[in-house]
């Protein structure tokens, strides 16, 4: 009696880890389509586009519906979104939340990014903390990004094309173009 019992407990465990398995691969082979362009765990290699890891799962997916339904404009994600089901995008969030920060190490302007640090604490803080490398709920990584990345989405934010958290919106509008290119300098700047 004892024994059957540890047979069955065994068993058990053999099904949940097979399922578990069945999961894994999936989210990882459905990245793996991202890696092109986002790296792949993730880290972006080229400047007009994003690194994915450590972006928590609601930013990745929330970024994903608003590719899929037109309110984000994009040059490839909007058509790209729209292959995925809405499982196959929280599989994929995950996924790249789990992944550690991606450094660039690019050159940045040293003096702007200075000047940009002090703006980040008093500005935009509340939401991309710990200069920018952590995101608050849809909030995305800004520490690291490429320079040319952050610009085109600023520009875009700031001819309307692309709508800014009203949140956010309160934080810039006040804000100078030189300001907010400091802050841009910062946010590329940040390696560590
Ligand atoms: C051919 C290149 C390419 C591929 C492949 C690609 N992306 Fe993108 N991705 C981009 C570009 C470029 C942007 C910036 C928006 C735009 O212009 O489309 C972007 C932006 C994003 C963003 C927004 C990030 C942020 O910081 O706001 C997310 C999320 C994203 N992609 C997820 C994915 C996922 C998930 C996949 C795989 C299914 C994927 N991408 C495949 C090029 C690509
Ligand atoms: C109330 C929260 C909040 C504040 C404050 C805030 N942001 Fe944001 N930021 C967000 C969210 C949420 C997004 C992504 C939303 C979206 O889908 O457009 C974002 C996106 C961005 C992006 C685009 C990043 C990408 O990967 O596409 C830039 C650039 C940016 N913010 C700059 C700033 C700057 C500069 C400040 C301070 C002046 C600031 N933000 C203040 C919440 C905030």
């Amino acid at each position: 009696m004892k024994h059957r019992w540890k047979y069955a407990v065994a068993a058990y465990a053999i099904t949940i880890s097979a399922a578990a398995l069945a999961v894994e691969p999936d989210a990882a082979m459905l990245s793996n389509a991202c890696a092109g362009c986002h790296g792949t765990y993730g880290g972006s290699a080229g400047p007009s586009m994003p690194s994915l890891a450590g972006h928590s799962k609601t930013a990745i997916v929330e970024a994903m519906k608003k590719f899929k339904s037109g309110e984000r404009p994009s040059s490839i994600m909007g058509r790209l979104a729209k292959g995925y089901t809405d499982q196959q995008i929280e599989l994929m969030g995950e996924y790249f939340s789990k992944q550690k920060i991606h450094f660039t190490n690019q050159k940045v302007d040293l003096a702007k990014a200075k000047r940009g640090a002090e703006l980040q604490e008093e500005h935009c803080s509340r939401c991309h903390l710990d200069d920018g490398k952590e995101g608050k709920d849809d909030t995305p990584v800004m520490a690291s990004q490429w320079l040319p990345y952050l610009q085109m989405q600023m520009e875009l934010y700031q001819t309307g094309k692309r709508k800014m958290p009203e949140r956010m919106a309160e934080k810039v509008k006040p804000l100078s173009p030189a300001d907010i290119e400091a802050l841009l300098h910062f946010y590329a700047g940040v390696n560590k």
